[in-house]
């Protein structure tokens, strides 16, 4: 496992410092941890248990419980691409290869230089505009009839990618 640098950890203990005495302590912790570092560290949740005075199982469970923690680093713009079947019919696979292509993540993975995140999910609640994507929370409906989802992509690789590769 790698070692988390100082700062980090720096930041996880003002956290923990600031709000144990909370009402729902892990729960506020954990949410706090997820906006400062954009995941939740084991180490994070060692300090969490300790202060909240329970087990690091019982709060790795509440991290793996909610869809909105999550343990890996993420990268710094996330996708979502609905693979459900309404969606998938829709030829939401031509989007995802397109995805993959130009992100160069892995899907449910981060890419190398931690620009992408891109996740494959199940029915997001929206068939009606199938196929369906999701950019840094910006929903994409009928993203097969427009370049929407390929624009705002190539725009961001423009802006950050192109410039630190200069
Ligand atoms: S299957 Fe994609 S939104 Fe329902």
């Amino acid at each position: 496992m790698k070692k988390l640098n100082s700062a980090a950890l720096q930041k996880i203990s003002k956290i923990v410092e600031e709000n144990k005495d909370r009402p729902g302590p892990t729960i506020v912790m954990l949410h706090k941890v997820q906006d400062e570092l954009g995941y939740i560290p084991f180490e994070a949740m060692e300090k969490i248990a300790e202060a909240a005075k329970t087990s690091v199982a019982e709060v790795y469970g509440v991290v793996t419980f909610y869809a909105g923690f999550t343990t890996e680093p993420r990268g710094k713009h996330v996708i979502n691409v609905c693979l459900g079947t309404a969606c998938y019919v829709k030829g939401s696979q031509a989007l995802i290869d397109d995805v993959l292509k130009m992100t160069e993540s892995p899907i449910n993975g981060t890419s190398k230089d931690g620009l992408f995140s891109l996740d494959a999910t199940r029915c997001l609640g929206a068939c009606g505009l199938a196929p369906v994507c999701v950019i840094d929370g910006q929903v994409i409906g009928n993203a097969n009839q427009n370049t929407k989802l390929h624009d705002e992509i190539e725009e961001i690789i423009r802006n950050e990618r192109n410039t630190e590769r200069a």
